[in-house]
């Protein structure tokens, strides 16, 4: 598959500070891909470094085939969308809209052509006349993409476009900043810390913590084999639960460390007492009926939003899991909680890696 963007052996320095360490990145044309991470991680770094706003330490960068390590921002036919819109006040729509074409020299009647076939794909058609004072903070995104849209890019660059707008309009941008996507058959890079985001709107998602890539691959291959306990932490939401847990003297399965425990099979075999955590997804996780194995926990809170309840119990660490119906559980209450072998995943205490498959 032809590569739009290619990152290889990346690393970016801000004096004696490792910002971006060893990234390996290749986004096919035609991608939709998301870096994810907790704040500080480097992802608008990452993100810089493509759009040429920094400069690389070492590694090659490599755009639609060319090597672009040294090569100025606006030679690299790159479109960046900020969360800060910057459209200029005293401009109207349209001429927000054709501002780049005009000072590249197009004559005014083919950009404000251009103009009105972009904003007929944004949906601003009827509103080109407008100043962007006079727009809602869902139009002035449209217009800040479409700017970006008229200049027919190698890749848009987002950096957290959708961080200003409310939890229902942003979500009602990110169906259409995908959409968009697939309509101009675009390549997008999109930064964002909201994992949901990442994972609903991404065709790959990119992990990073500290600089580095801690895993990269579909939404639900992550969401399903998460590499190590960061990343199993990081995607879903409520958060997996992370139990100790320790190899028993078969060394083909463990106990956790809490009263009652199950017997779990593991894939891979460790000297007995080796110290592991296994973590269970709280929609995993369901109280066990008469006879049932699993292990005693008591409850510390019960939450409801209306359709799902939120349990916590008062283990340590604490233990989260779902209820889908109304339940009359009670803090205090004592419970048997069960789960699937299978729906386990299995981590070096020590390391974090996954163990097995
Ligand atoms: N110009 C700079 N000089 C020195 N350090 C910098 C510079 N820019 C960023 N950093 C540092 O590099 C690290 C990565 O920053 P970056 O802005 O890429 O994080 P981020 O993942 O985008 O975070 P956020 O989610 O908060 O936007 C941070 O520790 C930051 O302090
Ligand atoms: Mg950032």
């Amino acid at each position: 598959m032809t590569q739009q963007i290619e990152l290889s052996g990346v690393n970016k320095y801000y004096g004696a500070y490792h910002a971006l360490r060893d990234i390996n990145l290749a986004i096919p044309k035609g991608a939709f891909v998301a870096l994810v991470g907790p704040s500080g991680c480097g992802k608008s770094t990452l993100l810089r470094s493509l759009a040429g706003l920094e400069t690389i330490s070492s590694g090659d960068l490599v755009i639609a085939g060319e090597r672009m390590n040294d090569m100025p921002p606006r030679k690299r036919d790159l479109a960046m969308v900020f969360q800060s819109y910057a459209l200029y006040p005293h401009m109207t729509v349209e001429q927000n809209l054709t501002y780049s074409l005009r000072i590249k020299g197009v004559k005014k009647a083919e950009a404000k052509k251009a103009a009105e076939e972009v904003a007929a794909i944004t949906g601003l058609s009827d509103l080109l006349h407008r100043y962007p004072r006079e727009l809602s903070g869902g139009q002035r995104q449209r217009v800040a993409m479409s700017r970006a849209i008229i200049r027919h890019p190698k890749a848009f660059l987002f950096d957290e476009p959708l961080s200003n707008l409310d939890a229902a309009l942003r979500v009602h941008m990110r169906k259409e900043i995908r959409a968009l996507h697939d309509r101009l058959g675009a390549t997008s890079v999109y930064v964002t810390h909201d994992q949901v985001e990442a994972m609903t709107m991404a065709d790959h998602v990119v992990i990073m913590r500290a600089g580095v890539i801690e895993q990269q691959g579909r939404p639900l291959d992550l969401y399903d084999r998460p590499a190590n306990r960061f990343v199993a932490g990081f995607i879903g939401s409520p958060a997996m639960n992370f139990i100790p847990a320790r190899v028993a003297e078969d060394g083909r399965s463990v106990l956790l460390d809490l009263p009652g425990s199950q017997v779990l099979a593991i894939d891979f075999s460790l000297p007995p007492g080796h110290a592991v955590l296994v973590g269970i997804r709280p929609e995993h996780l369901k109280i066990a009926s008469a006879g049932q194995s699993g292990f005693d926990v008591s409850i510390a809170a019960v939450e409801s939003t209306g359709a799902t309840t939120f349990v916590t119990t008062a283990t340590t660490p604490e233990i989260t899991f779902l209820l889908n119906e109304r339940s009359s559980l009670e803090a205090g209450e004592k419970v048997r909680l069960t789960f699937e072998g299978k729906n386990i995943h299995v981590f070096d205490a020590e390391s974090e890696q996954r163990l097995g498959t």
